[in-house]
């Protein structure tokens, strides 16, 4: 018992070290689409995070206006705006993370892939600025379809010989947020301590949640499993045609963000620990990128970490989800390279 305590005396000082600016890092996090749905809550969200001391915010248009509004919350981050083209450059330099939910959202009847011809362009030319300005920061990236967009960008850095696999990142935060609370509804327990990981990549069938693995235990029917896995699956839509026509999920996402780019942070930082899942360049399966559990650290990721075993429904969702993903990394590699 004794060193029970004496541990966690030690982690709560480090906590409260962490919290303080003069032991906490510089670290520069830039948000281009920063004006967008997704990207003003999460601008917000940023401006909270003690671990952030400078926060620039980017888009074609809107951001003096963002960063005006963000700017006068009292914490420790300075807030600067960037609007154009000619701005992108002083936006991202010096960058530690940069997250990107530029883009356009999907419509009621839309998929993912949908997006692919405008989001596609759009992510290449900022990555191409993203491997100009800031070759060594940690990429997180929104914009959809991510199970293309993450193998666009691995292609244009590839190019331009800035590839850094440990160090570009599909966030895929917003599946688990939506399995945690979904499952924690159903099995009765709170949701501040669920965990269940999710695997694959990050459109429909693609995303898997694994509920076998889910904690707190809790002995659901296979008829429920079936259903949160779908719920889970379909989570981006039920928000699509709740919004009518208005978008997509920007708030939970804009959360979901928030938190992958926290641990990206904590991960720098040397926080030992820091594991999320991500679809990141992967051995996991034979598919070259893949979403499971990463653990994070000071350069980016330290191991992907392998799927655990798996209940036979969730085999047979991964055999399923296989080819789907395969030809969406692969449109995505040809469309950065034509
Ligand atoms: P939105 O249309 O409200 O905002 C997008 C913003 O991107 C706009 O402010 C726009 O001006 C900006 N933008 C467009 N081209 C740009 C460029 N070249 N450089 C910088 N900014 C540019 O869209 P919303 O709802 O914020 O969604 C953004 C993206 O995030 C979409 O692709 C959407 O599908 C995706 N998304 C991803 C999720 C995930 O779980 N990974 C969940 C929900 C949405």
């Amino acid at each position: 018992r004794s060193l029970h305590s004496a541990v966690s005396r030690g982690s709560s000082h480090l906590a409260r070290r962490g919290y303080s600016s003069e032991s906490t890092p510089e670290r520069k996090v830039v948000v281009l689409g920063a004006a967008g749905g997704i990207g003003q809550p999460l601008s917000l969200l940023m401006k909270l995070n003690p671990l952030v001391s400078s926060l620039s915010l980017y888009d074609i248009a809107g951001t003096p206006g963002v960063a005006a509004d963000v700017s006068h919350v009292n914490t420790r981050s300075e807030v600067v705006g960037y609007q154009g083209e000619g701005e992108l450059g002083k936006a991202l330099e010096g960058a530690d993370v940069v997250i990107i939910p530029a883009g356009v959202p999907r419509k009621p009847g839309m998929t993912r892939d949908d997006l692919f011809n405008i989001n596609a362009g759009i992510v290449k030319s900022l990555c191409t600025a993203i491997s100009k300005y800031c070759p060594k920061a940690l990429v997180n990236m929104i914009s959809n379809p991510v199970n293309s967009t993450v193998p666009i960008a691995a292609e244009v850095f590839k190019k331009a010989g800035t590839y850094d696999e440990k160090r570009l990142f599909g966030v895929t935060t917003l599946d688990v947020v939506r399995a945690k609370t979904f499952y924690a509804g159903k099995a009765k327990v709170p949701v501040a301590e669920v965990n269940v990981p999710v695997i694959g990549g990050h459109a429909g069938i693609t995303i898997l949640p694994l509920f076998s693995q889910a904690t707190p235990q809790a002995n659901l029917d296979h008829d429920v499993i079936v259903a949160l896995t779908k719920r889970t699956q379909d989570g981006g839509t039920e928000v699509v045609e709740a919004k009518a026509g208005k978008g997509s999920a920007t708030l939970s996402m804009a959360y979901a963000g928030a938190l992958f780019a926290d641990a990206c942070l904590k991960g720098l930082n040397g926080v030992p620990d820091v594991v999320e899942c991500s679809f990141v360049q992967s051995n996991v399966t034979e598919l070259p990128f893949f979403a499971s559990k990463v653990r994070l650290g000071k350069n980016g990721v330290e191991e992907v970490l392998g799927l655990g075993s798996l209940s036979d429904f969730e085999k047979e969702g991964l055999e399923k989800l296989k080819p789907e993903l395969l030809s969406s990394i692969e449109k995505g590699i040809k469309f950065a390279n034509q």
